[in-house]
């Protein structure tokens, strides 16, 4: 898709269809106006008709316009004014984006200017014009035969407002293209999407960006680690681990680089602790936090921000079988801590841990890991917020503060000493599980024994990172909006 800024007055625009938003109850803007003038009134009439209330996602298609230059206008509820904000403009966008896919109008114009008369400015209108067109253009088809064939959109196009539009555009295009990016890779299929599926994927992303780089540990480099924790999750399978390392270098080398850390189970079963059956397929999703990381770092690249990134995935299936891991049985961790493994199904910590060690040798500004980690954070949240937690406020606030900016909200839990404890172990320098209770915090106070090396942040994105019913079922390519934003907001920070 290509996006750019055009200068025209609105009434000379030759696109295949103009989005104009008309306020509730009819109201038109300062842009929408100039057009009706030129349209003798004919934007008018239909908004003032009393036929629509104009509420977001109420839409009129109005084809040949006299007077414009444009082959169709499309008037789009925008509800009321003094109630458009940034989640109702991202809403507005994403629907009229999703009207214009499905029809044959391979030029789009968004006239954005009475939106942010109202609402969010123009930058953070055009990045997310950009951002929703693409997730809208997603659909999955690796492994079905395509639907409906949606119509080609070629180019959308926004008025010149500000200065920093056409940067806005590639930031929301490149933040969309990687959540696409996650989506694909949570959606794909255990069975194609293996520890070395990831592998191979990031060994390509490396290839396509001069500043990326990829490192792949198999489990032979990582037996040699002593990473005894991370493989004995991938013991009961006959598909081998695989810790991936992708290096952006956008900066100098003095300047530390942040690392993000995914959790990537390909699929888990539980293990041992066998999961029940009802929905058990969703935990090919278990992977959406390495997912974010891949698409994380594709849109840091494309960007080519200038900072310096360490993307790590620790990837492994999780399955029962003659050689998996049991309750009860104690593994030893990189870092030289024993672990009692008393619920194979508290697997994902056990790989994060390890890959958490290993993050340390790369002096990391900061740590941030993202992982599908408890059902608990699901029954806490619902779909709606992801989870932080961690050793740094500073860091957690930034990270809070761009979830509100970006809309990829996350909510704090408290990390306090006293959760510790229900860690304890009679037989190992920790358990792996953390009984009944606070599932989400005493998940994170494993991993919080793995991190005092340096500045850290947990998100657990078990809520988040996929919707369950339907024709919605499938990742949603978050946490990729939060974490770009965080680290766009360090490059210009540097
Ligand atoms: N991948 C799951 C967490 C999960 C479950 C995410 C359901 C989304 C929906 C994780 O590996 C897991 O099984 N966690 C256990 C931990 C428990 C055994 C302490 C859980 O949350 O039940
Ligand atoms: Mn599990
Ligand atoms: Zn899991």
């Amino acid at each position: 898709m290509q996006y750019s800024v055009t200068p025209d007055s609105i009434a000379e625009i030759s696109a295949d269809c103009l989005v104009v938003p008309v306020w509730k109850d009819g109201g038109l803007g300062e842009e929408a106006g100039a057009l009706d003038e030129s349209a003798s009134g004919a934007l008018r009439r239909i908004a003032a008709s009393g036929d629509y209330l104009w509420d977001i996602g109420d839409t009129h298609l109005l084809h040949g316009p006299k007077g414009c230059d444009a082959g169709r206008v499309l008037l789009a509820g925008a509800g009321a004014p003094g109630e458009f904000g940034a989640r109702e403009a991202a809403k507005f966008l994403a629907g009229a984006a999703r009207f214009v896919l499905a029809r044959n109008m391979p030029q789009v114009h968004f006239a954005l200017a009475d939106l942010e008369a109202n609402g969010p400015d123009a930058q953070w209108l055009a990045a997310r014009l950009a951002q929703e067109t693409e997730v809208a253009a997603y659909r999955y088809e690796t492994t079905r035969a395509s639907t409906k064939r949606d119509a080609v959109l070629e180019g959308v196009s926004a008025p010149a407002l500000a200065d920093g539009l056409e940067q806005a555009l590639r930031k929301g295009q490149a933040i969309g293209r990687g959540m696409n990016r996650a989506r694909e890779l949570g959606n794909l299929p255990g069975n194609i999407c293996t520890p070395e599926y990831l592998a191979s994927h990031a060994r390509e992303l490396a290839d396509a960006f001069d500043a990326l780089s990829a490192e792949v540990l198999d489990e032979a480099q990582m037996r040699e680690l002593e990473m005894g924790s991370l493989l004995s999750v991938a013991a009961g399978s006959v598909e081998e681990a695989r810790l991936i390392v992708l290096h952006y270098s956008g900066a100098g080398d003095d300047s530390k680089p942040a690392v993000l850390v995914g959790k990537g189970i390909t699929f888990d079963t539980g293990g041992i602790s066998l999961k029940p059956g009802l929905a058990m397929d969703e935990m090919k999703f278990d992977m959406c936090g390495a997912a974010s990381v891949l698409g994380t770092v594709a849109a840091v690249a494309e960007l080519q921000l200038p900072i310096n990134l360490i993307g790590m995935v620790a990837a492994a299936e999780n399955m029962p079988g003659g050689k998996a891991t049991k309750p009860g049985d104690i593994v030893t961790s990189m870092s030289g801590k024993t672990i009692e493994i008393l619920n194979t199904d508290a697997e994902g910590r056990l790989v994060l841990c390890d890959a958490l060690t290993y993050a340390e040798r790369f002096d990391p500004a900061c740590v941030i890991d993202i992982a599908t980690l408890t059902g608990a954070a699901v029954a806490a949240f619902g779909n709606h917020a992801n989870v932080v937690l961690g050793n740094d406020q500073e860091l957690m606030d930034r990270l809070l503060q761009c979830g509100l900016d970006c809309l990829d909200r996350a909510w704090q839990l408290p990390l306090w000493d006293e959760y510790q404890k229900q860690l304890d172990s009679n037989f190992a320098d920790m358990a792996n599980i953390g009984g009944k209770l606070a599932g989400t915090i005493t998940a994170a106070c494993f991993l919080s024994r793995y991190t005092e090396k340096f500045s850290w942040a947990h998100l657990d994105i078990a809520g988040s990172a996929w919707h369950s019913e339907g024709a919605r079922k499938g990742a949603t390519g978050r946490p990729v909006p939060l974490l770009t934003e965080f680290l766009l907001s360090l490059a210009e920070k540097d």
